[in-house]
């Protein structure tokens, strides 16, 4: 891989998920890979996870790794072609990208959708500037529209989970829920955008979406998914629910109420007993109640942790194919 910012290829998927399960095995089993080289991690948005398993990834492939929080210690940045810079920002990507790439190695970003413009959202134009720019392979941390380093651990996590439960899959397709949950604020697509992408190429499992009416995700994403809008009927079977909220793309960016949505034990009864996924952060008991989060059935932690062999697999991969 060049870059990795969307889902990749079938082969490349395969190949990072053999990778991820490897170094979760023996984590210092490519110390030399990185070393001599750097890694820049950039932030425009706050993190726990990404940032400290990419940090421990790269460590443990020898990389030294440097991360700017680019909203709070960083100047502001300016992305449009031709701007007269006599507002807020201070700095432009055409000026700021390339010095970053003559830094680094490989470059990480994190920058989260306004949900103001879908248009603007969609083009993606901060990773598209430092992609653009910077001239070295480029990491998303997350982006406007996708999290496919979230999704890789997710793909992995259920894989994982599949090995230690064997018996119960070996006649059937996994049935995988990712089910709108409730929130108090606007959420970004991003995570569950990514995770229908990822479930999608991946052509393994029986993939079911389950949101309330005016909830639909970009078709760019879900193309091919089935979607069912009771969330009763979707879940029923289920081997794995993924729990995420998202804002409206349709309304774009509005923040739709509705608690029925929230899952207890008492409505997953209907499932396959199934493992409850969450890429965290999550307001518990509004997203997710306690006894659901809390279960011996959640993953979370376990999905949590995988972050790092996600992460090292991939800069592994650029570094092998960006000598
Ligand atoms: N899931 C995830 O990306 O977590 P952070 O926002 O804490 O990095």
């Amino acid at each position: 891989m060049e870059h990795f910012v969307k889902v990749p290829t079938q082969h490349i998927i395969e190949d990072l998920v053999s990778a991820a399960f490897n170094y979760k095995k023996n984590p210092l089993i490519d110390k030399e890979l990185g070393k001599n080289k750097r890694i820049g991690l950039i932030f425009l948005n706050p993190s726990l996870r990404t940032r400290l398993s990419t940090q421990i990834a790269a460590s443990n492939l020898g990389m030294e790794a440097i991360v700017l929080n680019m909203d709070k210690d960083g100047w502001a940045l300016e992305f449009k072609d031709g701007a007269i810079m006599n507002g807020n920002t201070i700095e432009h990507i055409k000026d700021a990208a390339p010095i970053l790439g003559n830094y680094f190695d490989i470059l990480c970003i994190r920058s989260f959708p306004q949900l103001k413009d879908m248009i603007e959202d969609n083009s993606e134009y901060i990773i598209n500037s430092f992609i653009r720019y910077a001239g070295i392979p480029i990491i998303s941390l997350e982006s406007a529209t996708l999290h496919p380093l979230q999704s890789l651990t997710d793909l992995f996590t259920i894989k994982e989970s599949i090995q230690q439960n064997s018996k119960s899959f070996t006649h059937k397709k996994a049935k995988i829920v990712l089910s709108w949950a409730p929130h108090i604020k606007a959420i970004p697509h991003c995570v569950a955008n990514s995770f229908s992408q990822w479930m999608l190429m991946n052509n393994e499992y029986d993939f079911v979406i389950t949101h309330p009416k005016g909830l639909e995700l970009s078709s760019i994403f879900t193309k091919g998914a089935t979607i069912i809008y009771n969330q009763q009927e979707a879940l029923h079977s289920a081997d794995f629910v993924y729990l995420k909220n998202w804002s409206s793309f349709n309304e774009y960016g509005k923040m739709i109420d509705d608690n029925s949505w929230l899952l207890t034990n008492e409505s997953l009864k209907i499932t396959n007993q199934a493992k409850i996924m969450h890429c965290l952060p999550m307001r518990r008991n509004i997203e997710i109640c306690d006894e659901v989060i809390d279960s011996p059935n959640s993953l979370v932690q376990q999905q949590a942790a995988n972050r790092v062999w996600a992460a090292q697999a991939v800069i592994a991969n650029i570094l092998k194919n960006n000598p």
